[in-house]
């Protein structure tokens, strides 16, 4: 119930709405009250009396009450519903918000399906809960406070009668009740001893005959037998006794409060059409008490969403800012990796004692078998996930003390597996930068040998891409992502395998498109083609989580270790 509390905080912007939608769920629900009272008129006024006028009146007054009740039905939908949504919307908005600063240890650990669950069967479990049940609870409730009040009003002793009288004989046959599901119950077990008996001395009557056990099971069988007899005699005995005795309470009920309400109205103290709008309020009661019991089993079960939702709304962000952390200026481009150790999980290392340094402007390479351990240093530069031990230091400043936005501003990737929005070309590059203008955009596609063949493509650069636009091939694809990276214009690069998924063609223009972003800033390149990365300044060859060699591509051939090893299968030993 705190979680229920929580949820109708978010009502508390909607509180005038909520006001208003009150008033007219309480005024639609009034109406409903008015027809008794009208039999009342109609009894006393226009059958006793013949009165033609108060016939018209009533006449008149339905119709009047009934266009009322449907503008304040109208109105209470319209309000209900627009808190309820509002409230949906609001609670998903900060879901949203919540799985966008959630770091991606999280998404590791979550499917996508399980986080997509959340903002949208829960959240709409949610709606039900809040919108169904506010406005039955309204309703019921004051059709129940309502009919009570009414009868209370046309004769309060004959109100306290029934109050009395009807939750007794309600209780009683809930009691009964009861007891007739208990013997129900047994007699499905003797039933299922029964069925196991049969199966058992019929599967192993081999063995029966050859003992010559014949008379024996029967002997079994018939005691058996006979219990199922007695549980159900007894079943039928309770029902028998219990259905006319329920009804006998129910009729003596019934006839308490109409003796006592005839006698009133033989006495004078109230009229016949009083009496009859009384029983006809009194039989109102059943179907709000009915409702309002569902409704709340519906709470109940919707809740289990709400406490979903709020869990994640509590969970925490664990990557996030140290108090006071001061954003990283414009850097250089010196990083420092210093005995960095880290694990996804704990006590499973994939990194172990990583040491290296690259200067401004440097570009380095990891090379190594799949699964080394190379994009998971990579992916702790921008601080996807924290280091265990050591630390990383860009410029001199620990990155763990710096703010994650400041840092990573200035780190561009080019990642392995392109992801591009279902949006045009050009809004798909300005993701790197936002308030690029389209000059810029289109100077940043040229640099990434992009330019050409996007200009060919239906609308330029306004074609629509992605999911629901044109599909562009694999080399395509990286060469927006990589304009991306060149609009962004980060003084850190880092490029995991960008090239990897293309054919020896593509991967030229691509590559082309790389050398020229690289120029002038730190670069990684994560690469399996060697050929990639000749180049580099130091190449750091990762095996097992460890820094295994390193050196240029001159010196590690020299000695004649892994990389040579490597790189005599790529080239065939020359
Ligand atoms: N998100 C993750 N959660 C848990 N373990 C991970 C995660 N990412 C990688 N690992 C594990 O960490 C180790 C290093 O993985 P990493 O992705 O760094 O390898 P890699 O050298 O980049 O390999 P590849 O060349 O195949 O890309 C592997 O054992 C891998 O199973
Ligand atoms: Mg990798």
């Amino acid at each position: 119930m705190k979680n229920y509390k929580r949820l109708l905080s978010y009502i508390r912007p909607y509180l005038h709405k909520l006001f208003f939608a009150i008033v007219f769920i309480v005024l639609a629900a009034s109406a409903n009250l008015y027809l008794p009272w009208i039999i009342k008129d109609m009894i006393d006024e226009v059958l006793a009396e013949k009165n033609m006028m108060m016939l018209n009146i009533i006449s008149v007054s339905i119709v009047v009450v009934f266009l009322f009740r449907g503008v304040f039905y109208y109105g209470q939908a319209y309000l209900v519903s627009y808190i309820g949504q509002r409230v949906i919307i609001d609670v998903r908005e900060v879901l949203f918000r919540k799985f966008q600063r959630m770091p991606l240890s999280y998404f590791d650990r979550h499917q996508t399906g399980e986080t997509m669950s959340y903002l949208t069967n829960d959240v709409n479990a949610l709606q039900n809960a809040l919108v169904d049940s506010l406005i039955e609870m309204t309703t019921e409730g004051s059709i129940l406070i309502g009919s009570l009040g009414m009868m209370v009003y046309l004769d309060w002793k004959l109100s306290i009668l029934t109050l009395v009288v009807i939750p007794v004989v309600g209780q009683a046959m809930k009691v009964f009740g009861r007891k007739i599901k208990v013997t129900g119950t047994v007699i499905q077990e003797r039933l299922a001893d029964i069925t196991s008996l049969l199966q058992e001395s019929i599967s192993a009557i081999r063995v029966v005959k050859s003992f010559v056990r014949e008379d024996y099971e029967i002997q079994r069988f018939c005691r058996q037998n006979e219990l199922n007899f007695q549980a159900a005699m007894k079943n039928v005995q309770l029902k028998s006794l219990l259905t006319p005795t329920v009804e006998f309470l129910a009729a003596v009920a019934v006839t308490l409060i109409v003796w006592f309400g005839g006698y009133e109205v033989v006495n004078g103290d109230i009229t016949a059409g009083a009496l009859v709008a009384f029983l006809t309020y009194a039989v109102n009661l059943a179907n709000p008490v009915k409702r309002l019991s569902r409704v709340y089993g519906n709470i109940q079960k919707a809740m289990a969403a709400v406490d979903r939702v709020f869990a994640v709304i509590d969970l925490e962000e664990t990557v996030s800012n140290r108090p006071g952390a001061a954003d990283l200026p414009a850097i250089q481009g010196h990083v420092t990796v210093k005995d960095v150790s880290f694990g996804y999980k704990e006590g499973v290392p994939a990194l172990q004692h990583v040491s290296l340094e690259v200067q401004p402007g440097q570009m380095i390479a990891f090379v190594g078998p799949s699964g080394a351990g190379k994009s998971t240093i990579a992916n702790l530069i921008p601080r996807f996930y924290d280091v265990s031990e050591g630390s990383i230091l860009i410029d001199g400043h620990d990155i763990r003390d710096v703010t994650v936005e400041s840092l990573r501003q200035q780190i561009g990737i080019v990642p392995q597996e392109t992801m591009l929005f279902s949006s045009t070309v050009r809004e798909n590059i300005r993701y790197g930068r936002l308030d690029a203008t389209d000059e810029e955009v289109e100077a940043a596609a040229k640099a990434a040998n992009a330019d050409a063949f996007i200009r060919e493509m239906p609308d330029g650069y306004d074609t629509q891409i992605g999911e629901r636009g044109l599909n562009l091939s694999g080399g395509q694809r990286q060469r927006i992502s990589i304009a991306r990276a060149i609009l962004k214009n980060p003084r850190i690069l880092i490029l995991d395998e960008a090239t990897s998924a293309l054919d020896t063609e593509s991967e030229k223009v691509v590559q082309a498109a790389l050398d020229k972003l690289m120029v002038g800033r730190t670069s990684f390149v994560i690469a399996h083609r060697l050929s990639t990365v000749f180049e580099a300044n130091q190449i750091y060859v990762i095996d097992n989580g460890q820094i295994h060699e390193h050196g240029t591509h001159e010196e590690l051939l020299e000695k004649g270790g892994l990389y040579s090893n490597l790189y005599h299968i790529q080239f065939g030993k020359a």
